[in-house]
């Protein structure tokens, strides 16, 4: 029976290390970053339509504000890649199950590219390797390449030159979110405004956080959360040092702003201290809302395929 229709669920990301480079003449900032997918997905369904109907996109969920339906969409854009780079027609249409906070930090955008990359695959039996997904992924962006392979990984160049990294154990997260989004590229600009004038080093992987990853110290961990957007993102949205603050005063392991922000993510001993912290957020008036998550997951996968 030929397929018709496929499912792909990908998962969110947190950046536990995230260390920016001086801008480079493309625009482009040279980064070491530690990515972990974590248990907020996205399900993108793709179901063949008539031929020459072309390749339409609908996006559905509680997180759906600000989410383009058009070629602007980096699932639509995964699809034109596929058809130039495969020469098929992509008779077909996305509907994305939208979970992940839209220009939250957490690589929603990047996430249904990757997802929509693994889906046409499925649907037209493609069997492109790793390595030419790989490709179109990181043409699509920077996170892309990551979304695809899930679990922990070391990001070099842009993010999207990826190591595996080894990690035991799971990481308990509280996620505090709000309801308008940051721009990445504005984020970016705003550190480059930051350290106008500084001399900026080469990012390095972090050795102990490495360490501490191997070892599955969470309080370790914890303390070794670095992101360099940070600043940047707190300047251009102060709430979110109230934020930060709340989750350190409740005994968080350890506090950061998520990528470009402006989710707060909250590393947090297990899933008790969890649901404490994410009770006290709450209450603290300053979070739009809370959601609980877990990591390391796996990357986009085929859940259902009919
Ligand atoms: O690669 P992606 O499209 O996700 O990047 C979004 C924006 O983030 C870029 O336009 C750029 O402003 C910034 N960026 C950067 N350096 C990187 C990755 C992203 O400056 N390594």
């Amino acid at each position: 029976m030929p397929v018709h229709t496929v499912t792909v669920r990908v998962p969110a990301k947190v950046n536990l290390q995230l260390s920016v480079g001086p801008r480079e003449d493309d625009g482009y900032h040279q980064l070491v970053t530690v990515f972990q997918a974590i248990s907020i997905f996205d399900d993108l369904v793709i179901t063949k339509g008539e031929p020459g109907c072309g390749t339409s996109l609908s996006v559905t969920g509680d997180q759906t504000h600000g989410v383009p339906t058009d070629e602007s969409n980096l699932a639509m854009k995964a699809a034109s890649l596929i058809a130039k780079k495969c020469d098929i027609d992509i008779d077909a249409h996305m509907e994305i199950k939208k979970s992940i906070p839209v220009a939250g930090g957490m690589a929603g955008g990047s996430a249904d590219a990757a997802a929509a990359i693994l889906a046409i695959d499925s649907l037209y039996s493609l069997d492109l390797t790793r390595d030419e997904m790989n490709e179109i992924a990181s043409q699509l962006g920077s996170d892309v390449p990551f979304m695809l392979s899930g679990g922990t990984a070391i990001g070099q160049g842009r993010g999207d030159q990826l190591t595996a990294a080894l990690s035991r154990g799971t990481y308990h997260w509280v996620l505090a979110l709000s309801t308008v989004g940051l721009s990445t590229p504005a984020v970016y600009t705003e550190c480059d405004r930051l350290r106008a004038g500084l001399e900026i080093a080469e990012p390095q992987i972090s050795d102990s956080l490495m360490q501490a990853l191997l070892s599955g110290d969470s309080s370790q961990v914890g303390k070794l959360l670095v992101n360099d957007l940070q600043a940047a993102a707190c300047s251009l949205r102060p709430a979110l040092r109230l934020i930060l603050d709340v989750g350190q005063e409740y005994g968080a392991l350890g506090a950061i702003v998520s990528g470009s922000g402006p989710t707060v993510a909250f590393l947090v001993e297990d899933e008790d201290q969890g649901l404490d912290l994410a009770v006290a957020l709450t209450a603290s008036g300053v979070v739009g809302s809370v959601t609980r998550a877990y990591g390391p997951v796996h990357g986009a996968k085929v859940v259902d395929s009919r």
